[in-house]
This record gives C-alpha cells, structure tokens and sequence, in this order.
C-alpha cells in the first residue's frame, strides 16, 4: 500500500508525537540519573539545596525513565501496532490527544512537585492524590481507545502482541487504583488508607507489578510486534508466546512478598513469593528464546541491522535479569542483596538492557517507517548500540562488586562477635564503584544524546525528501 494511502487509514500522528517525546525523555531520564550517579560518588553535588537533594532527585529520576520514557514508547508503539495488527484505525482520534496530552500534563506536574517535596512516600506512586487521579483518567482513555481499537478490527485473531498490552492496562489501572486509595488532607498532602504491614504488602504488590506488568508484559508487548517485523520473519512459536502470556500472567501476582522477605510479613508470603518467582524463570527464558529464535536461518542479518541488534540484545538482558532476579529473591541471596547495590544492578540489567534496548529498537524501527525514509545515520544507530552496551556492562558490574561487598561487610564480625566494619567503613569503600557506575551511566546517557542527534537529522531529512518529491519515496 501506498504512504498516502497508509496514511488516510490510520492515525500515524499520535505515534509521531509519542515517538518523538520518547527519545527526549530518555535523554532527560538518564540525565538525572547520571546526576544522582555523581551525588553518590560526590555529596557535595547536592549544594546545599534541597531542590537538587538526592531524596528528592531519585524519584524525578524514576518517574522520568519509567513513566515519561516508558510510558511513551508503550503508548507510541501500542497505538501503532493495534492499528496494524487490527487493520483499523484508532477508535478515536480525539482521546488519543487527550491521552497525549494528559499523560504529558502528569510528567510535567511530577517534574515540578517532586523536588519541592511533594510525595506519597511509595516507591514508584509518589506522586500526590490530585495527581494519581489524573493517571488513573489518562491511563483509562489509553486502554479504552485500545479495547475498542481492537473490537473494530477487520482480522479474525487478536495477535499476541496486544495481549501482553491489554494484560499491562488492565492490571496497572487495578494496581494504581488499590495502592494509591488514599486520605486527603490538603492539596498535596495524603495519607495511605492502608497501614503499617498492609501498605507494606500493598505497596510491593503494586511494586513488583509495576515491574511484572508495565515494565515485563507493556514491553513484551513491543517485542513481539517489533521483532518479527524488524526481521522480517513470523514469531518462531506462536504457540509457545500464548503459554508465556498466560504463564506471565498468573504467576507475576504473586510474587511481591519477594520485597519483604525477613519483615513483619508472614513468613510464608516470602516463601511463596520466592517459590513462585522460581517457576517464573521458565516462561521467561520461554518468551526470551521465543524472540531471538525467530532470527534462526536469519542470523547474518544482526551483522547488517542494527536496529535488530538493540532487540536481540535487549532479549539477552531480559533472559540475564529473570534469572537474576528469581535467585535473589530465595530467602538465603535475599539476607545478603536486600538493601545493598546488587538490588540496583539488577534494577539496571532490567532497566537498561530489557526495556531501554527494546524500547530504542522500536523507535528507531517506528521512526524509519512513519517518516517513510531511512535513519540519517545508522553509524550513529551502530554507535548508539555500542555506547549503550559499554555503559550497561561497566553500570551493572559496578553495582554487582559493590552490592556483594556491602552484602558482606555488614555481616562480617569478628571473634568477639563485634561487627567487623562500621557502616561509614562500607560506605567509603563503594566510593570507586559509585565513580564507576557514574561513568558506565554516562556513556549510555552519551548514547541517547545521540540518538535525540540522529532522530532530529533524520526528521530534518525526511522533511527535504517531501520537498523535492510529491511521490512517496516508499511504502
Ligand atoms: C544513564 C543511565 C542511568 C543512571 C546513571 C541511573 C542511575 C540511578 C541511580 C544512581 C539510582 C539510585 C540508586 C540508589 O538509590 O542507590 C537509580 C535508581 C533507579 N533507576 Fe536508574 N539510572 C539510569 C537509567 C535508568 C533507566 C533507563 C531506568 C528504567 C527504564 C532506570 C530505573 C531505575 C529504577 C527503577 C531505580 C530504583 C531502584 C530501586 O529502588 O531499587 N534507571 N538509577
Ligand atoms: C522473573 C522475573 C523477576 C524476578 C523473580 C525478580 C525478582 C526481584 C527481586 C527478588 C528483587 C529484590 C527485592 C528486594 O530484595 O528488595 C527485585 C528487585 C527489582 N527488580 Fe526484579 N525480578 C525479575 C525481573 C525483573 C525485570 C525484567 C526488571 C526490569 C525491567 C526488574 C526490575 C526490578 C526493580 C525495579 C526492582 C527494585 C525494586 C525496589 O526495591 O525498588 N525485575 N526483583
């Protein structure tokens, strides 16, 4: 089909914009994570000012790379593949603007509310009352124009790819809603209707569904439609990615006990939390094999196609994290990784690897196809992949060395039983780990400045081909 005519049939302009917010978030995202990266390894950083705290950069830092960058590449690439997938066009244009701007009102509003202080204290539902009702509005214009997207649809089948978004937007709005019920009491001040070991539980039920749902499922969801379309193969087993949804889907409720392992929890809530995050290995490793088989017989292409080394790499990272990830939370790793680094470097394999790869290898796909020309660069599309390769390794064995070290020092006593090390003691000897994360943080950072570069040229050019030629230069 022709671009004009591509073009009449579905709404490529929503995607366009959430396309575009992506890569400007991520640059922005990663920024403040490399400055709260040099606050650890040097405090002085922080100046004195309690705008620029670490307390409260830390949640600007991951509202902005899970929220902001996240968010609009699950909203950018799930408006395109419904689309596609349904051979219809969006339900209605007017609410997907609406999404758009709503959910771009709510990082804006995170922006500012953060550093002055304004929190709800919950890891990853910071953000005030006023605030959360407005997610839980923008967040149900986003799955209700996708529901009845696919309700429209001219094909018999729901492809895969839109039950791991549907399953993403029916657990987080459930999610959101339970976890931030709360008391107002000002305008941006609540407090939690759970208390004491049920907000616990809550809070990590939500917690590790954030992670389970938006940032497992949503990304998975991209997967399997970028994947086989960047390689231009059908998905190695269709079969085996409806086992990995169901499975997913099960099994990743009930693993947030796993956070609270030794508390005032149940001891049998950890014991099933970490049971069942064993078995969740094998729908995992399932999904991961799943993808990077779906190059076999076409393996030369990674040597050429650079966009599809970012997938397969990301499909790497998330068979590393899913593994990491099920270790650390039997009772016995988790007494020595809680509260230590090695929590990071896996958030960060994960972060990094998984949903930053997979996430850059859609856009760059998304941008080709929707400016209909190819990437200013792909140099830069090859330098941007090495970039962020260096930084993950350098980041996460950074984290791993220091993790196990402090895991290790706070429980070393001596013949007296005396701890061996002060806290300040540990405390001085991740500061070389901390310049390093610092410097693995910048040279993935340095990747995203250049792609923000590479994507801005490449809009650049895709505006001077529409100059010269009125003909579409390809479909
Ligand atoms: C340049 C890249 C990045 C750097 C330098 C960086 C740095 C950091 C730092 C210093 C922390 C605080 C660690 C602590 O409290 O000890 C952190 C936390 C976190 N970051 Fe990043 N980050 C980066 C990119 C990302 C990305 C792309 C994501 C997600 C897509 C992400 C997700 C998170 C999460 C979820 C946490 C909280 C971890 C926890 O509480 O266990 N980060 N990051
Ligand atoms: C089967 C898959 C996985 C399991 C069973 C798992 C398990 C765990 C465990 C046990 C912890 C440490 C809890 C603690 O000691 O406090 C943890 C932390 C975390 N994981 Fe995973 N993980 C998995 C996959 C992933 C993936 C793919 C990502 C990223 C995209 C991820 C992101 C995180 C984050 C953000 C945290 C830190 C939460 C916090 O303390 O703030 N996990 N995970």
């Amino acid at each position: 089909m022709q671009v004009n005519e591509l073009e009449k049939k579905y709404n490529f302009n929503i995607v366009r914009w959430f396309s575009v917010a992506t890569v400007i978030y991520l640059v922005f995202g990663t920024f403040v994570g490399v400055y709260i990266a040099a606050e650890l390894a040097w405090p002085f950083l922080n100046f004195d000012n309690p705008y620029l705290s670490f307390g409260r950069l830390r949640p600007v830092h991951t509202n902005a790379v899970i929220f902001a960058f996240g968010g609009c590449v699950l909203m950018a690439s799930a408006f395109y593949s419904v689309q596609r997938t349904c051979g219809v066009k969006l339900w209605s244009d007017k609410l997907a603007w609406f999404t758009f701007w709503g959910w771009n009102l709510i990082i804006v509003l995170a922006v500012i509310t953060l550093p002055m202080g304004f929190t709800q204290g919950k890891e990853y539902a910071e953000l005030e009352w006023p605030i959360d009702i407005l997610i839980a509005i923008v967040w149900l214009s986003f799955t209700f124009n996708f529901i009845m997207t696919i309700a429209n649809r001219k094909s018999t089948h729901i492809y895969v790819s839109n039950w791991f978004f549907l399953s993403m937007m029916v657990m987080i709005t459930y999610l959101h809603v339970v976890n931030s019920l709360a008391i107002p009491v000002e305008l941006f001040k609540s407090y939690s209707i759970f208390s004491s070991v049920q907000d616990a539980m809550i809070q990590w039920w939500w917690g590790h569904n954030a992670v389970g749902f938006y940032l497992t499922a949503g990304f998975l969801g991209i997967m399997y439609y970028f994947v086989p379309k960047q390689a231009e193969r059908p998905i190695y087993s269709y079969r085996l990615s409806v086992l990995h949804f169901w499975c997913l889907t099960f099994g990743y409720v009930w693993l947030g006990a796993h956070h609270l392992q030794y508390t005032a929890l149940p001891d049998w809530t950890g014991s099933l939390g970490a049971a069942i995050s064993i078995a969740m290995i094998v729908p995992s490793w399932g999904g991961a094999v799943n993808g990077m088989m779906t190059l076999s017989g076409a393996w030369d292409k990674l040597r050429t196609d650079y966009v599809l080394r970012f997938l397969i790499m990301s499909l790497a990272f998330y068979a590393m994290s899913t593994f990491e990830g099920p270790v650390m939370a039997l009772k016995v790793v988790n007494a020595l990784s809680h509260y230590t680094d090695w929590t990071i470097g896996h958030v960060h394999s994960g972060a990094l690897g998984w949903v930053g790869m997979v996430g850059a290898g859609a856009i760059y796909h998304l941008v080709t196809r929707l400016w209909n020309t190819e990437m200013y660069s792909t140099r830069l599309v090859n330098t941007h992949f090495w970039l962020a390769t260096i930084g993950i390794a350098i980041y996460i064995t950074a984290m791993w060395i220091s993790g196990i070290m402090q895991g290790l020092m706070w429980r070393d006593y001596d013949e007296f039983g005396t701890l061996t090390y002060t806290f300040a003691e540990s405390v001085a000897a991740m500061h070389p780990y901390y310049v390093m994360r610092f410097v693995g943080g910048f040279i993935y950072f340095l990747g995203g400045v250049i792609m923000l570069y590479n994507v801005v040229m490449t809009l650049r050019q895709a505006g001077a081909e529409r100059n010269v030629s009125a003909e579409p230069v390809r479909a």
